[in-house]
């Protein structure tokens, strides 16, 4: 009897001829370009973070976790309790979730499907766009107009298709547009075949927020994000809160653990500390303004912003600008192709302090 022929082994991997099939809608994606490494000790104005760290807090509720629960898969009960309270909600209204990422891609499994639409304000968080085109969904988008108002009117007219969601980044990252009750309340009247998705990121640097409505809007989700005001991006903690039923509804599609205990422990502990976060806040706040203000003094148009970051138009040199910055250590956003022209820069308001150095570097370097 002949043995039959062995494949050739390659780095012990038996190679055989495969035939797969990527989903079409995953085809023409292009792969998430994470920002560039080696940022840590620069001026980090390229990404919202919190730019001096979480509170101590965190650090020492980490340290005391213990071997045995790193070896339990994540109990969530309690600290979804105790996270909820802290919240104003309770806990069947809130789903964790492993960064607002995560979150996002929860709610296309739940309600999106291969050729539905879905409506996004551009230009805004790239990962809509990105979640809902892997999703196979067709994405209608409206645009924010020069002045980076809101495209309300065009908004309301789009509604009247019944896309499946539409999203809302609320104060919207890069414009840093924020929108008041009137606004978002006649969004939420013209969608009532539409899941609204109020992504509050930023909430903490603007103070507007839809949250307490969850209980009498059944087409309202709102999410938050723990990577920005509480300074924990790295351990990618989000949440989504909706009523009840439609958080139910949720749950359904979620995986078992999206998020680890120890973003759980992490989380507690910089919610407890508020006074950290209050005062971070404050200087946020104060250095949003330093930055806008000094801006607008060296010649650059700034837009009104409700985040912890300000977009700024320095005209043709805004890429060259980013590109000598980040030589001395500080790190900007380019977001040119946001708007198709070079000239746009998003920089995220640290201190004051960090924020007057910045100021300094830009009038030595533009
Ligand atoms: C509007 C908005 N939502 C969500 C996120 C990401 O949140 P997370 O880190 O929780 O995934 C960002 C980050 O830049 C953002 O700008």
């Amino acid at each position: 009897m002949r043995t039959p022929a062995r494949p050739p082994r390659r780095h012990g991997v038996l190679r055989r001829k495969v035939s797969l099939q990527l989903r079409p809608s995953v085809r023409g994606l292009a792969p998430y370009s994470a920002p560039e490494e080696g940022r840590e000790g620069k001026l980090r104005l390229d990404f919202n973070e919190n730019t001096i760290g979480c509170s101590p807090a965190v650090l020492r509720a980490m340290r005391r976790i213990t071997r045995e629960q790193l070896t339990l898969y994540p109990e969530y009960q309690a600290s979804l309790r105790r996270l909820a309270r802290t919240f104003g909600v309770r806990p069947e209204e809130m789903l964790l979730t492993n960064g607002v990422d995560d979150a996002l891609r929860l709610l296309m499994e739940t309600f999106v499907e291969p050729g539905s639409s879905v409506l996004v304000p551009e230009p805004t968080f790239s990962m809509y766009r990105f979640f809902a085109e892997a999703a196979g969904a067709r994405v209608e988008a409206v645009r924010y107009d020069d002045g980076m108002r809101f495209p309300l009117e065009a908004a309301l007219k789009a509604l009247r298709s019944a896309p499946r969601i539409f999203f809302i980044a609320n104060p919207n990252n890069p414009t840093g547009t924020l929108l008041g009750h009137d606004a978002l309340t006649r969004i939420l009247d013209a969608a009532p075949r539409t899941l609204v998705l109020i992504d509050e990121a930023y909430f903490e640097f603007a103070g507007v927020t839809a949250l307490p409505w969850i209980r009498k809007r059944a087409n309202l989700v709102v999410s938050r994000t723990f990577s920005k005001a509480a300074g924990l991006a790295a351990l990618r903690l989000g949440a989504l809160f909706a009523q009840a039923g439609l958080a139910d509804a949720m749950r359904r599609a979620f995986t078992p653990y999206p998020v680890n205990s120890a973003a759980l422990v992490a989380a507690e502990a910089a919610m407890a500390d508020g006074k950290f976060l209050h005062d971070y806040v404050r200087q946020v706040k104060k250095s949003r303004e330093l930055l806008a203000r000094g801006l607008e003094g060296l010649g650059a148009q700034v837009f009104p912003s409700g985040g912890n970051f300000v977009l700024a138009d320095f005209g043709s040199g805004g890429g060259r600008l980013v590109r000598r910055l980040a030589k001395r250590g500080i790190l900007l956003r380019d977001r040119a192709a946001d708007f198709g022209r070079d000239g746009f820069v998003r920089i995220t308001a640290g201190t004051p302090a960090q924020t007057r150095t910045l100021l300094r570097a830009i009038e030595e370097e533009w």
